[in-house]
């Protein structure tokens, strides 16, 4: 079943002699339970492409399909809440919070939602990222790869319809990307998350259910 419809979707910044078209008519769906990686050269467009499917920025041309709805024909109050509710962001360098904990850092998006975290998901979720015994620990007490354990938890807390991913291994070594990449996994696999992820690592796509890749902001393949 289809859940994410990207239609004929343009992103150009800037005006000018300062003209850059990041995106040019890129097309594409993704099925409810699917994992897609989307692989590209830097500068290819590939975080563009990303953050339009959150919500995060508006198209120049084109329309983003969520359950048939399209995303931009929200208001930006609407769509502050479709990403808060919907969508779930992982980046490269986590983002977390410094002087909030753990478990704050990760129940951070339903608080701003004036939603409060039940505590039996929120142990069970803790306990499937291996941070019971950290919950209490601010970020810089954290390693890199529990660091992103608590930005995937920030991600899931919310039960979100697409779970996005930048990059979300970029700053791990192979060990670490390997656990990252297994959550991620075990988040589709047995949760049926959705989840669109970027990546340089050919390795780390080939393990998605798809890969699209890009090229001056156009695809130019997509093999399963
Ligand atoms: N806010 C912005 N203003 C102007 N140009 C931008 C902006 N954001 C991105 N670009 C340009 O759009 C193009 C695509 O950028 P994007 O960040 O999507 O690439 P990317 O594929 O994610 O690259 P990387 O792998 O390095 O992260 C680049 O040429 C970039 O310089
Ligand atoms: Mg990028």
């Amino acid at each position: 079943m289809e859940l994410l419809r990207v239609s004929k979707l343009s992103k150009v910044y800037g005006s000018g002699s300062a003209q850059v078209t990041a995106l040019a008519d890129v097309s594409f769906t993704v099925d409810q339970g699917e994992f897609v990686a989307i692989v590209g050269a830097s500068g290819s467009g590939k975080s563009t492409l990303l953050h339009l499917i959150g919500g995060v920025d508006r198209p120049t041309e084109g329309a983003v399909f969520l359950d048939g709805q399209n995303i931009f024909s929200f208001s930006d109050d609407q769509l502050a809440i479709f990403r808060r509710r919907e969508v779930g962001l992982i980046y490269q360098f986590y983002n977390l919070i410094p002087i909030l904990n753990v478990t704050e850092n990760i129940t951070l998006p339903l608080e701003l939602d004036n939603r409060q975290a039940d505590p039996e998901k929120l142990a069970a979720l803790l306990k499937r990222l291996g941070l019971t015994n950290r919950r209490e620990h601010l970020p810089n007490e954290l390693s890199g790869g529990q660091q992103q354990r608590v930005s995937i938890g920030r991600a899931l807390i919310t039960e979100p319809a697409l779970l996005l991913a930048d990059e979300p291994t970029g700053n791990l070594d192979s060990a670490t990307s390997a656990e990252i990449l297994a959550l991620l996994k075990q988040a589709n696999r047995e949760y049926k998350q959705t989840i669109v992820m970027i990546t340089h690592d050919l390795e780390i796509a080939r393990q998605a259910d798809r890969v699209i890749e890009i090229e001056d902001g156009r695809i130019i393949r997509e093999a399963k």
